[in-house]
This record gives structure tokens, C-alpha cells and sequence, in this order.
């Protein structure tokens, strides 16, 4: 299922500064996560931050890919995609899954049933895709959760353009409503 919107034509018009764009988004603090699909014979694989939850009921999450990452139309040739959400000291699966396969890296893959993932990460998911929405350069992925895994290991973050650690998280958990 294809949701078109006019997001396409919107981007076009707009006179955003794309250094200001990118200054402004890189101040987000994010995880960073390693997108998997079933690339024919191989598994592909791809480092993505703009991941979110979606809905616990049903339980979704989605994923933004650029149309000219390969990625993208294995995606939807595969309907499955997997998200890997790196550890602290990950930084390299995340610089190699950018592009930078120069590194010496060895990444290890096992399967969620029909879904390829990556080994020991802090977590993983196996996706099938229920909905994708146009997003100007990007596609969002709406995907229904399958299969999830989840572990105690310090997260890998990304903020104004390099990677690091949390430097401090209080022991206090944040009130959040029962819908939420
Ligand atoms: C920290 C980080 C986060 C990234 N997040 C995304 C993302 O959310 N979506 C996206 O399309 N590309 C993202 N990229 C860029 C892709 O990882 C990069 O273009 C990659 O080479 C695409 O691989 P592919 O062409 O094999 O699919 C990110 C890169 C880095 C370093």
C-alpha cells in the first residue's frame, strides 16, 4: 500500500537552507540503527537514525530511506526489513553500513524466521511492511513488528554529525500516559 502526498512538490518550493537543515536536524540527539533486507542470494544492509516506534497496538515502527539508496527498492521488492539498534562500541558496523567499506569490519547476520539481522546488537527487529508514505527524497516504511529482542547495552548516538555515548541518564523514569 502507497501513501502519495504532495511532500514532493512542498520540498521544491521551499527556500530552507540546506546547511541550516542539516544543522537544525543534527541537534536531535538519535540512536543509531542498521537497516537489514534479503538482498536475492546476499543480505544487504544500511545505517539509518531516522527510525521511530510507531504504534503499540498495532505494534509498527518506521523507518525513513532515500530513494537512491539501494536499500530502498529491496525493501520493497522484499516487503522485510530488519532494524538493528547498535551498541556504544558499534561505531564501526555503523560507518561501514554508510558506505565506508574501505574498514576492516566483520558483520555477522542471523535470521528472525523470514527476516535477516544483524548479530548482538541492543536490540533487534524483524519488519514487514504494512504502509509507506512519500517523504520528499525519502520513503517512509511503515512496518508491522514480527519479532523483537532487546538488551541491557549502552546505545550508540549520533548527534551534530559524529557518533558518541550517553554521558549521563537519570535513574528517574519520566511519567508517560497509558496511550503512549
Ligand atoms: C549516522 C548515519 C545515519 C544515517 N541515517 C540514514 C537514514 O535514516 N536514512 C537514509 O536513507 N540514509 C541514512 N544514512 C546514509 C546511509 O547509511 C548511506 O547513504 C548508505 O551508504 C546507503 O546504503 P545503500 O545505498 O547501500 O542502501 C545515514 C548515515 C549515517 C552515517
Amino acid at each position: 500500500m502507497r501513501h502519495e502526498s504532495k511532500a514532493s512538490s512542498a520540498a521544491q518550493t521551499s527556500q530552507v537552507d540546506p546547511a541550516l537543515f542539516r544543522r537544525t536536524m543534527g541537534a536531535f540527539a538519535t540512536g543509531v540503527t542498521v537497516v537489514t533486507v534479503d538482498a536475492g542470494s546476499a543480505i544487504h544492509a544500511m545505517t539509518a537514525n531516522a527510525f521511530m516506534s510507531g504504534s503499540l497496538e498495532p505494534p509498527l515502527c518506521v523507518i525513513s530511506i532515500a530513494k537512491r539508496a539501494h536499500t530502498h527498492p529491496m525493501i520493497r521488492q522484499t516487503g522485510r526489513f530488519g532494524v538493528n539498534i547498535l551498541g556504544a562500541d558499534q561505531e564501526d558496523l555503523a560507518l561501514f553500513f554508510a558506505g565506508k567499506k574501505s574498514l576492516d569490519v566483520e558483520a555477522r547476520f542471523r535470521r528472525f524466521e523470514d527476516t535477516p539481522v544483524l548479530q548482538d546488537c541492543v536490540a533487534h527487529i524483524a519488519a514487514s511492511v504494512v504502509n509507506e508514505c512519500d517523504c520528499g527524497d525519502h520513503t517512509l516504511f511503515v512496518g508491522v513488528i514480527l519479532h523483537m529482542d532487546v538488551s541491557d547495552r549502552p546505545p550508540l548516538i549520533y548527534h551534530r554529525s559524529a557518533f558518541g555515548a550517553l554521558a549521563a541518564i537519570k535513574g528517574e523514569r519520566v511519567p508517560v500516559p497509558e496511550f503512549w
